[in-house]
């Protein structure tokens, strides 16, 4: 990973569910914070950021609202569907994952009555943690220098033991599998890789773009009308062209963040820069129009909008 991006993921963590006094975040439950920030409160970590950072239809994880707000603890089930999206070829690859993307969509839809894609966290982390699969654990060996991710790789970095399709997960088993090599640091992947793959994936296979909710249960899907939030500068026609992707996240990003770390723990301005911070230098390098003001109201009319279920007060399970 480029560390320009880590530093990106990190700084987000940090700004929406960790401690941006003390730099420190969990990529579990809550932090054990500094006393000096934990008079504000505990900030609840990456595996209770749902909807800021965590977002739906993940690879292995259930969907927040239909797991009583866990989402970090891995589904067998939701494994298996992923492991057969490559099982034909024992070969997993963007292709494959794209079309798994595609279909575990149209399951959160029907399934999670509080579905809901929010720009950051489920319009593009989730798809882009389906990537991340093959960019980062697909095996790059003499044999194979381009990367090659097959079944046993795949299940051992996801800890699932038996066959398909039933598997069994023991928290807190995931690991590196043997005689495993990761890509090379000549091809980092960096933010701008994380568009060049979304992009063609957002145009070959039109529902894996998902920026929206359910509206009233189940199958009540609706999508955010961006030619609306964007002053009609972009629209569902010309937004997958050039830049503007890249630009319609970068820009409307810069307007939402502000808005949605208020009532948070940390100090909105300290948070705000930290994000941009490593956020700005992409965004400096597109060249994008004007949009109007964004507001994050549009998002308001999804039932899975409020939805922010925090850590157990007896601890996290699984976690
Ligand atoms: C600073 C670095 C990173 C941060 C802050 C971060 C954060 C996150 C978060 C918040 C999620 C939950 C998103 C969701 O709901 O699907 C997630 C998921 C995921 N991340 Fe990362 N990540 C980082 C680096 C990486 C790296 C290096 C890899 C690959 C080796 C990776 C692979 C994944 C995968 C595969 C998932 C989906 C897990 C599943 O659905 O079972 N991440 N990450």
């Amino acid at each position: 990973m480029a560390p320009t991006l880590g530093a990106f993921l990190a700084a987000y963590s940090i700004a929406f569910d960790g401690d941006a006094i003390a730099m420190q975040w969990s990529i579990g439950g809550p932090l054990l914070t500094n006393p000096a920030s934990a008079l504000l409160g505990v900030p609840q970590g990456d595996g209770y950021s749902h909807n800021n950072y965590e977002g739906d239809t993940s690879i292995s994880r259930y969907d927040s609202y239909t797991n009583g707000g866990d989402a970090h603890s891995s589904s067998p089930t939701r494994f298996a569907y992923a492991y057969a999206s490559g099982m034909k070829n024992d070969r997993y690859t963007m292709d494959t994952m794209s079309r798994l993307y595609a279909k575990n969509t149209h399951r959160s839809i029907s399934q999670n009555a509080y579905y809901f894609a929010p720009l950051f966290s489920t319009t593009l982390v989730s798809p882009a943690a389906y990537n991340f699969v093959i960019a980062f654990m697909s095996n790059h060996s003499a044999s194979n220098p381009g990367g090659y991710l097959d079944g046993v790789q795949f299940k051992t970095w996801f800890d699932m033991t038996g066959q398909y399709p039933n598997f069994k997960w023991q928290k807190g088993q995931e690991r590196i599998p043997d005689n495993w090599y990761h890509r090379p640091s000549t091809d980092q992947y960096a933010i701008n890789s994380v568009f060049a793959d979304l992009i063609p994936e957002f145009v070959a296979y039109p529902d894996t773009f998902r920026f929206g909710g359910n509206t009233a249960g189940p199958n009540t899907y609706a999508g955010v009308d961006i030619s609306n939030v964007t002053g009609g500068v972009y629209n569902s026609a010309n937004l997958f062209d050039g830049d503007n992707f890249a630009c319609f996240f970068f820009q409307t990003e810069q307007q939402a963040i502000p808005q949605m770390l208020k009532g948070g723990l940390n100090d909105v301005a300290t948070a705000t820069d930290l994000v941009l911070k490593y956020l700005g230098p992409f965004g400096s390098k597109l060249q994008c129009p004007q949009i109007g003001k964004y507001d994050n109201d549009a998002l308001t009319k999804y039932t899975g909008y409020g939805y922010h279920p925090m850590a157990p007060k007896s601890g996290p399970k699984n976690c």
